[in-house]
């Protein structure tokens, strides 16, 4: 599956717009990817907070939206670098397989990223063609991660 210069100019486009306010979009991300899943909260260091209210509203969510906005923007500014897009890509991917993160929850990630992007957007920015290209690249994501998961577990078996 490979990008063409349309998508990754739909992509960074697209982005650009939701990146102005780049934390405040990472916090929603996580409120539509928490409301969906609301057992992922246990996966994050949220202890102090008793809902999700709290969990909105906390520094810790605030940092980690900021980082993850960052690193998802790292993604979209390497499209046009396959070199530096696997490097950048290869460093989240190597943290979360550490973590256990799981690809069924990168997949719902994808669920909350696409909805955002309607919601920020609309349906004329967001079109079918906008909406795919995302997509699309989205998948990368996914099969680099299932990739590496394959790999990890391999090798955890072979020592
Ligand atoms: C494209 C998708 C994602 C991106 C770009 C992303 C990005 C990041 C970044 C940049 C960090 C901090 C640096 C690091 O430790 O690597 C991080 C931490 C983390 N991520 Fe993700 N992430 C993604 C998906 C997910 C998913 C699906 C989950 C699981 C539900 C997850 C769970 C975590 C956890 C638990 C941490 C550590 C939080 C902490 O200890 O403060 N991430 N992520």
């Amino acid at each position: 599956m490979t990008l063409t210069e349309k998508d990754k100019e739909n992509i960074q486009k697209t982005w650009a717009l939701v990146r102005v306010d780049s934390v405040q979009a990472g916090i929603e991300l996580f409120r539509r990817f928490f409301e969906a899943n609301p057992d992922y909260v246990k996966v994050f260091p949220f202890d102090d907070c008793k809902d999700l209210n709290e969990i909105l509203k906390s520094s810790t969510l605030k940092m980690h939206a900021g980082r993850v906005m960052t690193a998802l923007s790292s993604i979209v500014d390497n499209l046009n670098d396959p070199i530096l897009f696997q490097e950048n890509l290869g460093k989240i991917i190597t943290s979360h397989v550490e973590r256990n993160i799981e690809l069924r929850q990168f997949e719902n990630l994808k669920m909350a990223l696409v909805g955002l992007l309607i919601d920020k957007l609309g349906n004329d920015i967001m079109n079918d063609e906008t909406k795919e290209a995302w997509s699309k690249a989205y998948d990368v994501i996914l099969d680099t991660y299932k990739k590496s998961k394959e790999n990890h577990s391999r090798s955890s078996s072979s020592l």
